[in-house]
């Protein structure tokens, strides 16, 4: 049974595009099975991935307004070696379309049933926004991963995700939690992003992930080749940092947290 993880911030901007498309090839690099699915009607991750999202037949579009099945939409990433589920402007239609649909909310969750069982991972990239999509990914995923900057509004945003986080786990999805904090242009020279990193570490412990992602010109120059940095740049620091994020995710699926504890105890 795969991991869904939705890739979420309502704040513009912050590196979840980035996040969703290195962190799809890191995880294929490392011989995981994964889906990224593109919600994001800029399609960023769709051309990150390099697919031309000016040139789709069918898209996420189709899957959550008009119940396409999903292997009928998937493509692959030929330089990340992951599949894709494609978006472009035809999703902003969807998030209307969607408010009359009947379950509206659980539209993708119904979709992936089969994709759960294809894949190890499947890794949804938000858009800046606490909308009907970002929801859909929220009411289906098992985690959140919040990659965010440290920055002194940063925390501020992060309450008002987290209270929707909190209230769709109550009444749509019992079993979400929130994954990680992912810190990315990370500057350690930085005072305020010091003061802002021990302040989530604070907050929220072990679920800040280790890996720290540098700001790192590899990491914005890559998506503009539709490559993922480890085929643009492997030896970058930006490439380094990413593969470090699959390997931490990958120990923590293996060994959950709760479960060492309880070993050891
Ligand atoms: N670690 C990094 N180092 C340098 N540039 C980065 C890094 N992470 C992201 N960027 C750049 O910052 C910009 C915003 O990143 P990205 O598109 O991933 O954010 P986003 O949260 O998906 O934005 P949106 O909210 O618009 O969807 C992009 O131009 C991207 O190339
Ligand atoms: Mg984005």
């Amino acid at each position: 049974m795969g991991k869904v993880l939705a890739i979420a911030n309502q704040k513009g901007g912050v590196g979840k595009t980035t996040t969703c498309v290195n962190l799809a090839a890191s995880l294929a690099a490392t011989k995981r099975r994964v889906l990224l699915i593109d919600l994001d009607p800029q399609g960023n991750a769709t051309m990150g991935s390099g697919i031309d999202k000016n040139d789709l037949e069918l898209s996420i579009y189709d899957v959550l307004a008009e119940g396409t099945p999903v292997d009928q939409v998937l493509r692959l990433s030929q330089e990340g070696k992951y599949a894709v589920l494609p978006a472009n402007g035809d999703l902003t239609a969807a998030e209307v379309e969607l408010l009359s649909l009947s379950e509206k909310e659980k539209r993708l969750d119904k979709a992936l049933l089969q994709a759960r069982e294809d894949f190890d991972y499947v890794l949804i990239d938000c858009p800046p926004s606490l909308n009907m999509l970002t929801v859909n990914a929220l009411a289906c995923c098992d985690g959140v991963l919040i990659p965010m900057q440290c920055e002194y509004y940063a925390l501020e945003g992060l309450s008002a995700l987290i209270n929707t986080i909190q209230s769709i786990q109550r009444v749509l999805n019992p079993k979400l939690k929130i994954e990680g904090l992912l810190r990315t242009m990370y500057d350690p020279r930085n005072s305020l992003t010091n003061d802002v990193s021990a302040q989530l570490k604070e907050h929220f412990g072990d679920a800040v992930y280790r890996t720290c992602i540098p700001r790192n010109v590899r990491l914005a120059e890559a998506p503009s080749y539709g490559m993922p940095v480890i085929a643009y740049d492997k030896q970058s620091k930006g490439a380094l940092a990413y593969l470090a994020l699959a390997g931490e995710i990958n120990r923590r699926q293996d060994t959950p947290v709760g479960e060492t504890a309880f070993a050891a105890g």
